[in-house]
């Protein structure tokens, strides 16, 4: 077998031409992630209650001759979800519930019958989507692509064993398409080799208030996987006003100086990682405003008969971020320190509001890895 190494531009004629000569299809060719949402509809339940789980399912047989081996699932939610393949959670949403950022998940599928379920709610008072678009990989290295459209089948409430392939899902209604994914904000999605925005990550400190200069803050943030992944690198795109140091798993990655200029930083990680904490110290230098903003893309070690990289997003959010206003404890750089007495931090604005603005991005630093 030759290793393939693919570019971000030609991987989709590359990856076809090498899987249709490939004499294994066993063998793994398809890291550079193909998965797109431009033939996808959001879909959803009319009727569903705020908060309310609603099941979501989509059955799939491959035609006559062909044999699946694997999927690559690219799925975003307004705002939870839990995602099933064949019986099997897979993954979860986004960790702030944002239907702007989707992740992306990879499973090895049965070779005819699968079934896709997801159960979801809406909990931010938003009126409730689901997107998907699932890479279907045949034996012979040919693709199908599934979305969601009108055939999905849903029910408001969660009979027993909804999720599993045997349940029968005919007497469900069909699901309501909102429109297609053209007709709403574009969604970013986790790529493979990773493609880092800022975008949808929030300028977060401890207060909404004016900030004396000299005041220093330190966040925390652990990301834990799915299960089954485990995380191969991560591209950082971080800055604050006005300093900062970034450690991920208790190692200082870099620190920058310049509210206005995101530094790039590519952390690979060993292997056995599962949690990545991300600490970063910010220091209020001048003036009265302070923030931090940080967006991690973490891509999950290939996995399956497709070689397939799984993907999320990390990004500074008031849901799941933690500081303290008082003194910086002893350790709090440590990946074990324990911040769950910690508050929750201020949410002040979106990357690219008014305060900010946009701000430019350093020419990416040398790798580290820990
Ligand atoms: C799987 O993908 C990774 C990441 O691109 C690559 O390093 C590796 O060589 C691939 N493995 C195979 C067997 O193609
Ligand atoms: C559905 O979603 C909830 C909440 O996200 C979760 O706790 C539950 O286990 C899920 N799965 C099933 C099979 O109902």
């Amino acid at each position: 077998m030759v290793a393939l190494f693919f570019c971000a531009f030609v991987s989709v004629l590359f990856a076809s031409l090498s899987l249709a000569t490939s004499a294994d299809p066993a063998v793994a060719l398809n890291a550079a992630s193909q998965v797109t949402f431009v033939n996808s509809d959001w879909i959803w339940t009319p009727t569903a209650n705020p908060n309310a789980l609603i099941g979501l399912r989509k059955g799939f047989t491959p035609p006559v001759g062909k044999s699946l081996i694997a999927a690559e699932i690219l799925v975003s939610v307004e705002n939870t979800l839990a995602l099933y393949v064949n019986g099997e959670f897979v993954g979860s949403g986004t960790e702030d519930g944002d239907w702007v950022i989707a992740n992306r998940f990879c499973v090895d599928l049965l070779p005819s019958f699968n079934v896709f379920a997801v159960n979801g709610s809406v909990t931010n008072g938003g009126r409730g989507g689901l997107l998907v678009a699932i890479l279907l990989t045949y034996s012979d290295g040919t693709t199908d692509t599934l979305v969601t459209d009108s055939s999905w089948r849903l029910h408001n409430g969660l009979p027993a064993g909804w999720e599993q392939p045997s349940f029968d899902d005919t007497t469900w209604t069909v699901a309501t398409s909102e429109g297609p994914y053209q007709n709403f904000a574009a969604v970013f999605s986790p790529q493979y080799p990773p493609a880092s925005t800022l975008n949808r990550a929030n300028w977060i400190w401890t207060t909404s208030g004016n900030i004396p200069a000299g005041t220093t803050r330190a966040f925390r943030h652990t990301f834990t996987p799915d299960p089954n992944q485990f995380p191969m690198s991560a591209s950082i795109l971080i800055a604050a006003d006005d300093e900062y140091t970034l450690w991920v798993n208790g190692v200082v990655v870099g620190t920058g100086t310049t509210w206005n200029i995101a530094q790039d930083y590519t952390v690979n990680f060993s292997p056995g990682t599962t949690d990545i904490v991300f600490v970063v110290q910010a220091t209020n230098v001048r003036g009265t405003t302070a923030g931090m903003i940080m967006s991690a893309e973490i891509s999950m070690l290939p996995t399956g008969r497709a070689n397939c990289t799984a993907g999320s997003y990390v990004k500074s959010n008031a849901v799941t971020w933690r500081s303290t206003a008082g003194a910086i404890p002893a350790g709090f750089e440590q990946p074990n320190f324990d911040d769950s007495a910690w508050p929750l931090v201020v949410g002040k604005e979106l990357y690219g509001g008014k305060v900010y603005g946009t701000i430019s991005v350093a020419g990416p630093s040398p790798p580290v890895t820990i």
